[in-house]
This record gives C-alpha cells, sequence and structure tokens, in this order.
C-alpha cells in the first residue's frame, strides 16, 4: 500500500509516514514541513488534523475529531456527527500509544509522554502525561529559544527524517558509539 499525499488537503516538504496507518478523511489532513508520522498511528480527520513543522508523532497514535451525540434521539447515540479539530503546533513531539480528542490545541514545543489520552489543550513548552494529560513540567526555554534560532532540527538539511533513522541517521552523532560494530549492532536492533 502506498500513501497518496496527494488526498491529504495540504502538505508540506520532508513527510514521512510510516505505514500502516489509518487515515481516515485524508482531506481534512494539513501537513506542514518535516512530520514524521509512526507506524500504526490513525486518524480520523473530518474535523480538521492541523500539524505545524517539525513535529514527531510516534507509534499507534490515536487523533480522533470526530463524535457522536449521545443525548439525541436515538440509543447509544443518534446520526449527528460533532466535528473538532486537532492543532498541533511547531517542535512538538507526541509519544507512543497518546490519544488525543478533537478540539484541542497542543502548543508549540510540547511534549506529550506515551499513553496520555490529551482531552485539553496544552500549553506551549508543556511536558504532559497521563489520562487526562496534565502538566508534568516544562521544557527549557532558553534552550528551546537558542535551537529554535538556530534552526537546529531532527531533519537533516537535504530532508532525511531522524526519527526514521534512515541510513545515516542522527543516531550515531547523538549516541556517539565508540566503533562501527556498535553501530551496526545498534541498527540491527533498530531494524528487527
Ligand atoms: C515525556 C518523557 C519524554 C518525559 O521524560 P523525562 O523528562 O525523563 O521524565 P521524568 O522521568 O523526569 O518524569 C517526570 C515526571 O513525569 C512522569 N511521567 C513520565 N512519563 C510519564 C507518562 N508516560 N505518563 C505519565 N507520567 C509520566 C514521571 O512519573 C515523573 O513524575 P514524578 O515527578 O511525579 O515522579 C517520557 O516519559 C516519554 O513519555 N517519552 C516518550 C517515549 C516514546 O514514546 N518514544 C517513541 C519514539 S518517538
Amino acid at each position: 500500500m502506498t500513501i497518496n499525499t496527494q488526498l491529504f488537503a495540504c502538505t508540506g516538504k520532508n513527510i514521512c509516514i510510516q505505514e500502516p496507518c489509518l487515515i481516515d478523511y485524508p482531506e481534512g489532513l494539513h501537513l506542514g514541513d518535516n512530520i514524521h508520522i509512526g507506524r500504526g498511528t490513525e486518524m480520523q480527520a473530518a474535523g480538521g488534523i492541523h500539524i505545524g513543522n517539525n513535529v514527531v508523532i510516534a507509534y499507534q497514535c490515536v487523533l480522533w475529531t470526530v463524535d457522536h451525540r449521545y443525548e439525541g434521539e436515538l440509543l447509544p447515540y443518534d446520526y449527528a456527527r460533532i466535528r473538532k479539530p486537532i492543532h498541533i503546533e511547531d517542535n512538538v513531539w507526541i509519544g507512543r500509544n497518546v490519544i488525543i480528542r478533537g478540539g484541542v490545541t497542543i502548543g508549540e514545543g510540547a511534549v506529550v509522554a506515551m499513553g496520555s489520552v490529551v482531552t485539553r489543550d496544552i500549553p506551549p513548552l508543556a511536558v504532559v502525561g497521563g489520562n487526562p494529560a496534565k502538566i508534568l513540567k516544562y521544557r527549557d526555554k532558553k534552550v528551546y529559544q537558542t535551537h529554535k534560532e538556530q534552526g537546529h532540527s531532527l531533519w537533516t538539511e537535504d530532508g532525511r527524517c531522524g526519527a526514521c533513522y534512515g541510513e545515516k541517521f542522527y543516531f550515531v552523532e547523538q549516541t556517539k558509539p565508540t566503533s562501527k560494530s556498535l553501530y551496526q549492532k545498534m541498527k540491527r536492533l533498530l531494524f528487527r
């Protein structure tokens, strides 16, 4: 299966979506530049999903913008569809197995811990976790600002995605393995 990004509302450059992912209503998906969407992620974009630049969404996340009306004329819910958009601003990292419901904005530079359920807006630079997700702490604002100003990004200048561990990926530089064999070993583990 190949994901046809032309179905999306709009895309920037350096988009990487690991298969399999489920994207329902792809015409509601707006993607900026430098985006990684991990394997097994499911998006229901009928209410609009707007993702900024430099965003990592890890494995098996769920972004769901449509709800049913349970106080209508039928049980357990009626035919009405309640659509609310999700906004994810620049430089956000969504950990694995996170669920985000419609109507929330995840502020710039925020980090969402693995397994969280996001039900309310998250302020910029917050690190949040739990169900419902609460603020655990904040990123260092000064450090963040410096990286932002200097354009430090997980994506290389030629557009490779550091989150995918592609050939010559950033992992090598970040962890500084002492030998080529250690690098090969790490690679084997990652591609298993
Ligand atoms: C969010 C994250 C980066 C925080 O890491 P950290 O800064 O080292 O966090 P700490 O260990 O200092 O923990 C800070 C607090 O957050 C809590 N916390 C950490 N992860 C949590 C989680 N997933 N859910 C709820 N609370 C969590 C800790 O219990 C701790 O609380 P305490 O101070 O009351 O004990 C990390 O927990 C995480 O979820 N990473 C995502 C990993 C992932 O999904 N990778 C996929 C590949 S991209």
